[in-house]
């Protein structure tokens, strides 16, 4: 049996803060390979430098050390402008405060990627309304944030997230915004993505969301701690 092609491959990946007097050494040599298809999710205490990890992996931030290679592409030596257009169509990133445009419809907001990407109109208009229909939408698609629930408004960082066909989804903290109903919704949701082919790396302190992943991986002081395949592809 062939192994699935690797969409991430970190290696010994430092990042070290400089603040003044001490730095911080907030990843230290860390290394992971996630494969197409898994769902990972990095569970640690806070502070043991998950946010810092997943920014890298995102290419939203540079390492001091090491070199990450998502799809084959060095994340890790790309310049700010070319990092901007890798994660355009590279990477999905879901926060735990959604970050929705207020002024713009649960659609225009999962167009907005697309628009950048120079996706025609029509293109990108079918697009935004099969991606809202896919995470339970479709009825919803002319609401503006502040006329969606929490859930809903995490639902449609999802679609937005995923305009661009992206290699890999990471998320931080997902459900760390919703109640415990809606969180659980959410988790049926990437469980339900990841079935159907999405690549996904979760942070997060949720242990039912941990429960759902594939794979668990425990960060402390900015290490690898554990390692443990759940559920193999
Ligand atoms: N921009 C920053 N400047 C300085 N220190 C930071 C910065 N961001 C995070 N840190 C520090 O790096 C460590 C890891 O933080 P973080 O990655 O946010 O952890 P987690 O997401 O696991 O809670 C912490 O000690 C934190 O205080
Ligand atoms: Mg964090």
């Amino acid at each position: 049996m062939t192994s699935p092609p690797l969409v991430l491959s970190a290696r010994d990946v430092r990042r070290d803060y400089p603040v003044a007097g001490q730095p911080v050494h907030a990843v230290r040599g860390l290394s992971l390979d996630v494969s197409e298809g898994e769902w990972v999710a990095v569970v640690g205490p806070s502070g043991s430098g998950k946010s810092t990890l997943l920014n890298l992996l995102g290419a939203i931030d540079r390492p001091s050390g090491g070199s990450i290679s998502i799809r084959g592409q060095d994340v890790a030596r790309m310049g700010d402008a070319e990092a901007t257009r890798f994660r355009l169509t590279g990477i999905g990133f879901v926060f735990q405060r959604f970050y929705l445009m207020p002024t713009l419809t649960a659609a225009e907001n999962v167009e907005l990627p697309m628009s950048e990407a120079k996706v025609p109109r029509a293109e990108r208009e079918a697009r935004a309304k099969e991606l809202l229909r896919y995470v339970g939408l479709g009825e919803r698609t002319g609401h503006r944030p502040f006329q969606l629930s929490g859930g809903e408004q995490q639902r449609v960082a999802i679609a937005r997230a995923l305009a661009n066909r992206p290699a890999l989804l990471l998320a931080d903290e997902p459900t760390g915004e919703l109640d415990a109903r809606t969180g659980t919704e959410m988790i049926t949701l990437l469980d339900r993505l990841n079935r159907d082919g999405t690549t996904i790396v979760t942070v997060t302190h949720d242990e039912a969301l941990a429960g759902a992943a594939r794979r668990v991986v425990h960060m402390r002081d900015g290490a690898i701690v554990d390692d443990v395949t759940v559920r193999p592809l």
